[in-house]
């Protein structure tokens, strides 16, 4: 097994991310160094618990806890209150205590689930995510953002909540979908872009990188961001760049063009209205990079489509929109407008 890499998170609970290759079976023991013997209640989905669930929690049982798991389907579909209650039910039945935890066995959605049961579950009890998607690795498993979704919107119910730790295992991975694992570089890219010209350059060499350093400097990012605005008041704002667009292609098409993809496209969209508002034009750069990853470049929404769906968003936080747009790479700004101007820029923009 390689050398593990620890990337600790200063926030209103401080927090250890384990990275490593090869490193799943060795949890047990990792979580007997850090914490007191207890029940651990797992949650996971039919995809990820029958690759991975075995080797968790034997290793758990062998390392002294006692593990009771939960699996539900997998998919978007899932992240649902009714499921969080049916997982709590089972915590109960398994007579699950303020002093004992849960673990987050699988990808963004199980995670935010797991996160939320975590924060709601008598007012409270400690979780350690396990990422299993390149999205959760690097974006989702940390910051203590947990949520489900309703039917009037994504993640409309939910709490600020931070794992106990993150315990990565980067030869999870190998399993995913290509798609999927895709979809997880359009976030990868975005650090890039938002924050790090070093890690955009290296990452636009499709290939020749070595991952688990993309992903534990994707962590950094993302720490130093939770770490300077937890609560999502200011720059945390920046990880939206190319969401604001993507949501909206994402709906639009509903949901047939995946989130990644859409991100993907979104940032494109960002960068051109970046021109339009006078910023320097890194389009080409961008859509270079989106195109080498195998994603589409053409939005094929109109700016009036577009913006039709970003107003419908935004109706909750008033009429003002904050775009994310590219300075320049790895240095994007947050720029409040007012969202009339988010329409005209669209439209110069060609859109
Ligand atoms: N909390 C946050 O800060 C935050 C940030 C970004 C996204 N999210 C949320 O994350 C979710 C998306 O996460 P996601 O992209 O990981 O989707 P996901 O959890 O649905 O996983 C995608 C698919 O991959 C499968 N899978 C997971 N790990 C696997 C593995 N190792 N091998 C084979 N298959 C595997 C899953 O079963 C699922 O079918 C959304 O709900 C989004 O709102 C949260």
């Amino acid at each position: 097994m390689a050398t593990t890499t620890r990337i600790t998170v200063k926030a209103s609970g401080t927090y250890d991310i384990l990275l490593n290759k090869g490193s799943l079976s060795d949890i047990g023991q990792a979580l007997k160094e850090r914490f007191k013997p207890c029940s651990i209640a797992v949650l996971s989905d039919d995809k990820v618990f029958p690759l991975y669930g075995k080797t968790v929690t034997e290793s758990l049982d062998k390392a002294g806890f006692t593990t009771v798991s939960h699996v539900i389907p997998n998919g978007e579909q899932s992240k649902t209150l009714d499921n969080v209650t049916s997982f709590i039910s089972r915590m109960v039945d398994a007579q699950i205590t303020r002093t004992d935890m849960v673990i987050a066995l699988g990808g963004g959605v199980i995670g935010d689930m797991a996160g939320f049961a975590a924060a709601i579950y008598l007012r409270g009890i400690p979780y350690i995510q396990v990422p299993t998607t390149l999205l959760a690795a690097v974006d989702s498993s940390v910051g203590g953002k947990t949520a489900v979704d309703i039917s009037a919107g994504k993640n409309l119910i939910g709490a600020f909540h931070q794992p106990a730790l993150v315990y990565l295992d980067t030869d999870t991975l190998s399993t995913l979908d290509p798609q999927v694992m895709r979809d997880g570089f359009a976030e990868v890219i975005k650090y890039g872009i938002i924050l790090d010209r070093k890690l955009f350059d290296t990452v636009a060499k499709t290939g020749s990188f070595d991952l688990k350093s993309v992903i534990a400097r994707c962590i950094e990012i993302k720490r130093d961001v939770v770490e300077a605005d937890e609560f999502d008041k200011g720059m945390r704002g920046l990880l939206n760049f190319g969401h604001t667009f993507g949501h909206a292609i994402e709906k639009l098409s509903g949901f047939t063009i995946t989130h990644g993809s859409a991100v993907a496209r979104g940032m494109i969209v960002a960068a051109k209205v970046a021109r339009v508002y006078g910023f320097t034009d890194y389009t080409d750069v961008i859509t270079k990079v989106v195109r080498d990853y195998g994603f589409e470049t053409e939005c094929p929404y109109s700016a009036d489509q577009l913006y039709s769906v970003i107003l419908s968003d935004k109706k909750r936080a008033g009429a003002d929109i904050t775009l994310v747009l590219p300075k320049s790479i790895g240095a994007c700004t947050l720029e409040k407008m007012p969202a009339t101007q988010v329409l005209e820029l669209m439209k110069k923009a060609g859109l």
